[in-house]
């Protein structure tokens, strides 16, 4: 019998990303799970308002989302528990800078450059609407027809409700194929 564990975050584990900024032309970087998709051409960003990197979205409008592997997990995960409003972030990366000017992880395998156009205010959340620009993947991360091939790359997932990450697992169907 199921039983009603009240409002949670149940729609958990999801990607965990980096969102990259430029604050006054140093790059800033935040860890980031409250983020979607929405629509085909947008990503939404959850973040929380005194968050320092939402200067940079608001002011300069571009942000990259890195999202983080195994490899890279333990630095990504220092940018969840630092702030840019007491410690500058713009060391922690080697990155590039995007063709639409945001900031790049170079250790990110998949990276999407964004532009915001959008922000749904929702209690202490700028919920940014991101339009996307580009998508720079990592050769080794891509099959024959130029596609992200998720055999090789492996998202860390989060999950919420025990601050847990796992990383995607085995393939178990495919889709629209499984109904005869
Ligand atoms: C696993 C993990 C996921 C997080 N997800 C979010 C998130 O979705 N939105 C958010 O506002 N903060 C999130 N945080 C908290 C921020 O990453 C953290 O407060 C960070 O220090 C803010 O950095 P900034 O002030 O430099 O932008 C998360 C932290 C962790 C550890």
């Amino acid at each position: 019998m199921k039983k009603n564990i009240g409002a949670t975050l149940a729609l958990y584990p999801c990607p965990v990303i980096v969102v990259g900024a430029m604050v006054d032309s140093k790059p800033t970087w935040t860890l980031v799970a409250h983020a979607g998709t929405v629509a085909h051409s947008h990503l939404m960003i959850s973040l929380v308002k005194s968050h320092y990197v939402n200067q940079g979205i608001r002011e300069n409008k571009k942000l990259s989302v890195n999202i983080v592997d195994e490899s890279w997990l333990k630095a990504a995960d220092r940018m969840g528990i630092i702030s840019g409003n007491k410690t500058d972030k713009s060391n922690e990366f080697s990155y590039s800078i995007g063709e639409n000017g945001a900031p790049i992880i170079d250790d990110a395998k998949v990276s999407i450059e964004c532009e915001a156009d959008g922000n749904y205010e929702l209690e202490n959340f700028d919920n940014f609407i991101c339009k996307i620009l580009a998508t720079y993947a990592d050769e080794s991360v891509l099959n024959e027809k130029g596609k992200i091939d998720y055999n090789i790359f492996k998202p860390v997932l989060f999950e919420f409700p025990t601050y847990e990450y796992f990383v995607t697992g085995k393939k178990v169907g495919n889709c629209a194929k499984m109904n005869g």
